[in-house]
């Protein structure tokens, strides 16, 4: 009896046990998410396959590198000798695929990295699935991570929703847009299960000090200037990015081959108004006078092409499966500027003579 239940339960953990291919796992979002699923489900085994470009910092992951179920794999999405090989070694049964080059300023200056990365580097992926899966898909999945800027610029009123017609504006959004146009084609021509979700704007620990709030909170500790690009009207979606990482996991697990979901924080803020809220935090917690950072905010030339405004109807995911936004957008501010000042080290760390340089490049002709 005893023996049979041990065997049962162990041929429950063996058709349970996932080996996931978890892409971009040591850049921001990417971080949470491996974190999240090798600490929930130990009897998972985690491929993290990184490149480690500027955005990508293994110190994200310090604390679960030494897990039994993890394993980090340094290398190129774009490589597709790499990528065969990894796949003939791992027999992935899904993919998270998060590897993105990610910042819209960046594919401004150069869009060139983008097109490998986000466009080339995801056929890749797809290729190196359909060819380890064959035809046989049963309980194989290749989730896509993608943006809401796929689909443009809102005006003063609306949403987007899943149904909302691409319309991406920035090189950035336009290799997405690219990308998730070939993982929907890839299922259309060869039945391979995908499923996809669009994201709002994250913010939390561990955010490259490139996007707008670390930007922020660095230069308000350093007592730099901040940098409003145009007059600050613009207005984007905030979710926390722990939020994010449990959108995925749900998706993952309960998500509906071929859907899309749209996920956001039902949080609008214009950058302005987000900015003299940090700066309160920021006054609070480096014990200065009400309204001393708040100085530090300098307007400066506008982002090219730069979308008015993102907001997401996250309903779909809501109703269907379930996920809601845990934090309010002030808590969760508050707990980001809370890890950054915690966390010097890891700050100190990437503001080296690239990071000095990419800023003076930036900020410095505007
Ligand atoms: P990030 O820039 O912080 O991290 C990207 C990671 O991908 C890094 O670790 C980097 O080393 C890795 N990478 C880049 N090029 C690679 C390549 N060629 N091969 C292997 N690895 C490579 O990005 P993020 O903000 O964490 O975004 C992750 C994903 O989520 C992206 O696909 C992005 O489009 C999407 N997304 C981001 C947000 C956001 O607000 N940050 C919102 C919605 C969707
Ligand atoms: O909406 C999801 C997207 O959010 C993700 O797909 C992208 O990967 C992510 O980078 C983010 O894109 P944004 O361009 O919205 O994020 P960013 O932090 O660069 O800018 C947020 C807003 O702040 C935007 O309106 C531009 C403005 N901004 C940004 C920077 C860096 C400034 O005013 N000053 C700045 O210095």
């Amino acid at each position: 009896m005893v023996r049979k239940l041990i065997l049962n339960n162990f041929v429950k953990i063996f058709k349970m046990a996932k080996i996931i291919l978890i892409t971009g796992g040591a850049g921001f979002i990417g971080s949470h998410v491996v974190r999240l699923f090798v600490n929930k489900y130990p009897e998972y085994k985690i491929i993290n396959l990184d490149k480690l470009t500027y955005a990508g910092n293994l110190e994200n992951l310090n604390d679960i590198s030494g897990k039994s179920n993890y394993v980090f794999e340094k290398g190129d999405i774009t490589d597709n000798q790499l990528v065969s090989k990894l796949f003939e070694k791992h027999k992935f049964s899904g993919i998270i695929h998060l590897a993105a080059e990610s910042h819209v300023d960046r594919s401004i200056s150069d869009p060139g990295a983008f097109i490998n990365t986000n466009i080339l580097g995801t056929v890749n992926l797809l290729n190196a699935a359909r060819n380890l899966w064959k035809d046989d898909f049963e309980g194989k999945l290749f989730y896509h991570i993608s943006t809401d800027e796929v689909y443009g610029s809102l005006g003063e009123t609306g949403y987007f929703t899943e149904e909302t017609a691409y319309d991406p504006r920035s090189p950035y959004s336009a290799s997405k847009a690219s990308s998730d146009h070939l993982v929907r084609a890839y299922m259309h021509t060869y039945k391979l299960p995908v499923v996809l979700t669009n994201c709002s704007n994250n913010y939390g620990a561990n955010q490259f000090p490139e996007k707008l709030i670390p930007l922020a909170v660095n230069n308000i500790k350093n007592n730099k200037q901040i940098p409003i690009y145009g007059k600050g009207e613009n207005i984007r979606d905030w979710l926390f990015v722990n939020d994010h990482a449990s959108a995925i996991d749900l998706v993952y697990h309960k998500g509906t081959n071929g859907e899309t979901y749209n996920i956001g924080g039902n949080n609008e803020w214009t950058n302005i108004d987000l900015i003299h809220k940090l700066c309160e935090i920021m006054d609070e917690k480096l014990g200065r006078k009400k309204g001393e950072s708040a100085k530090l905010i300098t307007f400066v030339k506008d982002r090219a092409g730069h979308d008015m405004r993102y907001a997401i109807d996250s309903s779909k995911i809501q109703n269907e499966l379930g996920w809601k936004p845990s934090l309010q957008f002030e808590e969760g501010l508050e707990k980001t500027v809370d890890w950054y000042l915690e966390n010097e080290t890891w700050l100190n760390n990437i503001l080296t003579g690239k990071y000095e340089q990419y800023y003076e490049e930036q900020y410095h002709k505007r």
